[in-house]
C-alpha cells in the first residue's frame, strides 16, 4: 500500500497544530467526528487520532510510518525499550514547547534535587526521568502515573513529582513549585531511522520540502519600508536574516527609495524602531504563507 499514514494527538496540546501544519502543506482530510481514521484526499497521506502517548509505539510498531508527539514521549518510550532502535526526529517543530521538570509541595523539606536520593516521584514518564536524575547522580523510586500526577503529593504517594510544564497553571493549583527543569521539549514530526521505501520515500521528501516552506514561512517576514539612499547598507542589516533586498524608485523623491526583503529570522517591534532610527520610514510588515526555495 503506497500510503503514508501519520498519527496525531487525538485531543490536546498539541492535536490543533498538529493538524495546522499538515493541512498548511496542502493536505486535505475526510474528517469523522468519531473515527480515529481520517482518509487524505488529494494526497496519499492518511491520519490517525490517537493518545499522544501511543504515538511512538505505533511507530515502532509499525502501525503508522510517521506521528507528530512531544520529544519528551518519544525520548521516553526509547529509553523504556531500551533497544537501541530509536525514532528518527525528522523535524523539530514550532509548537509544543515545555518542559520536564521536578516539582515538590510548597511545604516540601526538600531544598535540591540530591535531596530527592531514596524519595518517591510521582510521573508518566519514568524512563526519562530516573535517567535525568542518574545524571546527577540521584537515585530516586519512581511511580508510574498515567495521567493526574500533581495530586500524587497529596495522597502521600510520592515526595516529589515530575511532570510537564507549560504555564505552570497546574503547579499553582495543587500548591506545587517547580525545584528543577529535567528537560526542555517541543514537538516534532518522527519516522523510524530505516526510513521508507520506494513510493513511500518520495511522498515523505515532498512531504518534508512543503514542510520546511511551511516552517520557514512562519518565522518569516515580508518587508517594505522607506529608506534613504544614504542609509540601505545600515538598514539591510539591521533587517533580521534578510538577503538581498529589491530596491524600487519612488515618484518625485530622488533621495529616497523604496526597499522590500524578505527576513528570514523573527522581527520585533524593537527591530522596526531601530530601522526607524537608522532613518526607515512608512515600514510595512507582511505575513508570508508560503515559501519554495
Ligand atoms: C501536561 C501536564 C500538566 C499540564 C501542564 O499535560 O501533565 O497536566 O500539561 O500545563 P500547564 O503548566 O500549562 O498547567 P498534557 O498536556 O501533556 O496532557 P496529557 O497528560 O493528557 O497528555
Ligand atoms: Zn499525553
Amino acid at each position: 500500500m503506497n500510503r503514508i499514514r501519520i498519527a496525531i494527538q487525538k485531543s490536546g496540546r498539541l492535536s490543533e497544530r498538529s493538524l495546522d501544519l499538515l493541512q498548511s502543506c496542502g493536505l486535505r482530510f475526510a474528517r469523522s467526528k468519531d473515527k480515529l481514521y481520517w482518509f487524505g484526499q488529494d494526497f496519499p497521506v492518511d491520519l490517525l487520532l490517537v493518545r499522544d502517548d501511543d504515538i511512538p509505539r505505533m511507530l515502532l510498531d509499525g502501525i503508522c510510518d510517521l506521528g507528530i508527539v512531544g520529544q519528551n514521549i518519544a525520548q521516553e518510550v526509547v529509553l523504556e525499550r531500551d533497544n537501541g532502535n530509536g525514532l528518527d526526529e525528522l523535524r523539530r517543530l514550532d509548537f509544543g514547547q515545555c518542559r520536564l521538570s521536578i516539582a515538590i509541595p510548597e511545604q516540601s523539606s526538600i531544598k535540591t534535587i540530591t535531596d530527592l536520593n531514596g524519595c518517591r516521584v510521582a510521573t508518566s514518564y519514568p524512563a526519562l526521568t530516573r535517567s535525568l536524575l542518574s545524571v546527577n547522580g540521584v537515585d530516586a523510586d519512581m511511580v508510574k502515573f498515567s495521567g493526574s500526577v500533581e495530586i500524587a503529593p497529596g495522597l502521600g504517594t510520592a515526595e516529589a513529582i515530575s511532570d510537564l510544564v507549560s504555564t505552570g497553571t497546574t503547579l499553582r493549583a495543587n500548591h506545587l513549585v517547580e525545584l528543577e527543569v529535567l528537560f526542555n521539549s517541543t514537538a516534532a514530526l518522527y519516522g523510524l531511522p530505516r526510513g521508507l521505501s520506494g513510493e513511500k520515500e518520495d511522498l515523505l521528501n515532498l512531504l518534508l520540502a512543503r514542510l520546511d516552506g511551511v516552517l520557514q514561512a512562519a518565522e518569516s517576514k515580508y518587508v517594505m519600508l522607506h529608506a534613504p539612499r544614504d542609509a540601505i547598507e545600515e538598514i539591510t542589516r539591521l533587517l533580521p536574516g534578510a538577503e538581498n533586498p529589491s530596491l524600487m524608485n519612488l515618484e518625485g523623491d530622488e533621495d529616497r527609495v523604496a526597499l522590500h526583503a524578505v527576513c528570514r529570522e523573527a522581527l520585533f517591534w524593537e527591530h522596526l524602531e531601530t530601522l526607524k532610527q537608522a532613518g526607515a520610514s512608512a515600514i510595512l510588515v507582511l505575513p508570508v504563507e508560503k515559501m519554495l526555495a
